[in-house]
């Protein structure tokens, strides 16, 4: 007997490799799937031989965020409630035997559909489902996990929107942007919200200006086909890059509840103030990846400026860069205040440099403020140091993976940590002027920090980009 069934479509796919079984063997492995079957779908010929050996291969394929050692016994406790069934999810003579194995396996109504399949196959299966009553159940409840691409722009996305609405209601889909699982981002809201001490300084009043970095020392792999469609805006611009300012910026929610994050959140998408350009790049060799069609125009990095149109942070700049093939891999948020006039060591060398906030997302997870210190001695010296908050030190082992958060998340029904239809549509009807404005991408050197016109954007408002620093929270 089993709680309920989640139903993955399209199983052999990337995203079921990449992320999915991963999540799932260490949701097994810390025994978080209870009494649950789950039902892998895909088109292949496999029996359950063949399919464990699937499992298995997925988790030994080299994988940057599932790295450690894979235990036979875990994967055997995995794949005891993992069917497979082969078949195409666009024909209806699949759904029948869906419902059967629910029937059989006792998980009567309960179900969750994860969607890690194309987008062009979500029409079919909703009208499927719909056709076989399986959408929506009186008894028992009914989730849909879909994730990006949520649309291409804003008309895309409002169509999708428009699409689920028939078949689910608000309250069943769980639409996945992964950084909100991340832990280093849900703890912005802990830092924020659980403590007095940095409130009150999260304003104009305080800061200067704000950086929203996500770069990637590797380039597209194999995933041209995918990305040469899309480009870096879209891929993690529209979507994770947005979702990691609303955290830093929104206001206090009355409660630690799903509307109430989800309404602030929403209040800072809406209030960004529309970016007139965007710079663009390309790394010099992406010509070269499988997949790209020649003469692509398309970017693997951008930086934009933008502004948030409130009482609390107006006339703030806030700059937001993203790119592949970079000097080094990091993400983070780092909030840069202003020197006050008065401050007593500014003649003094260093004495001129900001307090910054820094939310490291990944690697070296953590949050670190920049002070400055009096060097030892009988001079008055100064110089930077780091106030840290490490993760390392609190867990000795990896963080929980964003999908497994999320997982989890979804089967006890909870949104909090998921984008509704408007966080979706505002996300892209920021984005939609930039690319339309798009101007060709300009070339940048593999390790460097990304085209010089980045530097540009940022340097003709008299300050330049942060330097991330490998040395914080080191493991
Ligand atoms: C994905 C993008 O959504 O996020 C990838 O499609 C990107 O291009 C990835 O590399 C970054 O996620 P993470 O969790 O590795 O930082």
């Amino acid at each position: 007997m089993s709680i309920f069934t989640l139903t993955i479509f399209g199983i052999t796919g990337n995203l079921s490799q990449i992320k999915l079984l991963p999540a799932l063997y260490d949701m097994a492995q810390k025994n978080l799937l209870p009494d649950i079957s789950i039902i892998g779908i895909a088109r292949k010929e496999m029996d359950n031989n063949a399919f464990k050996k699937y499992i298995y291969d997925s988790l030994t394929l080299q994988n940057r965020h599932h790295k450690h050692p894979i235990d036979k016994n875990i994967v055997e406790k995995l794949c005891k409630d993992f069917r497979y069934i082969r078949g195409d999810v666009d024909k209806p003579n699949l759904y029948p035997l869906l419902k059967k194995h629910f029937k059989k396996t006792g998980t009567n109504n309960n179900v969750i559909y994860y969607l890690a399949t194309y987008p062009d196959l979500y029409d079919a299966i909703f009208k499927n489902l719909a056709s076989h009553k399986m959408n929506r159940h009186k008894n028992g409840w009914v989730r849909l996990m879909i994730e990006k691409p949520l649309g291409t722009d804003l008309s895309s996305a409002k169509k999708l929107n428009l699409l689920l609405s028939e078949y689910f209601s608000e309250e069943q889909i769980f639409r996945i942007d992964h950084y909100l699982g991340k832990e280093t981002i849900q703890n912005i809201l802990t830092f924020r919200f659980g403590n007095g001490l940095f409130e009150p300084l999260m304003n104009k009043g305080y800061i200067d200006h704000i950086q929203v970095t996500a770069l990637e020392d590797f380039g597209i792999g194999t995933r041209g086909g995918y990305y040469d469609s899309v480009g870096a805006l879209r891929d993690v611009g529209q979507n994770h890059l947005l979702q990691m300012l609303a955290f830093a910026t929104m206001d206090a929610p009355n409660e630690f509840s799903n509307p109430e994050i989800t309404k602030k959140r929403l209040e800072i998408l809406k209030s960004l103030v529309p970016a007139k350009k965007a710079v663009f790049g390309q790394y010099e060799t992406y010509q070269n990846e499988q997949n790209v069609i020649g003469n692509s125009q398309t970017d693997t990095f951008f930086a934009f400026k933008t502004y948030i149109h409130n009482k609390r942070f107006e006339g703030i700049p806030v700059y937001i860069r993203a790119g592949k093939q970079m000097k080094e891999t990091v993400t983070e948020i780092s909030i840069i205040f202003k020197v006050p006039i008065n401050r007593l060591f500014k003649h003094i060398h260093l004495g001129n440099q900001p307090n910054v906030l820094i939310y490291r997302i990944q690697p070296n997870e953590g949050i670190i403020l920049k002070i400055l210190g009096k060097k030892p001695g009988h001079e008055i010296a100064l110089s930077p140091e780091y106030m840290e908050f490490c993760y390392r030190n609190l867990l000795p082992h990896k963080l929980p993976d964003p999908y497994e958060r999320l997982l989890s998340d979804a089967i006890r029904g909870d949104q909090t940590f998921f984008n509704d239809a408007a966080e979706v549509e505002a996300q892209w009807r920021f984005i939609d002027p930039l690319l339309a404005n798009r101007s060709a991408p300009a070339i940048y050197k593999e390790g460097s920090w990304g085209p010089k016109t980045a530097d540009d954007l940022i340097e003709k408002d008299g300050r330049s980009w942060l330097i991330p620093s490998p040395q914080y929270c080191r493991i």
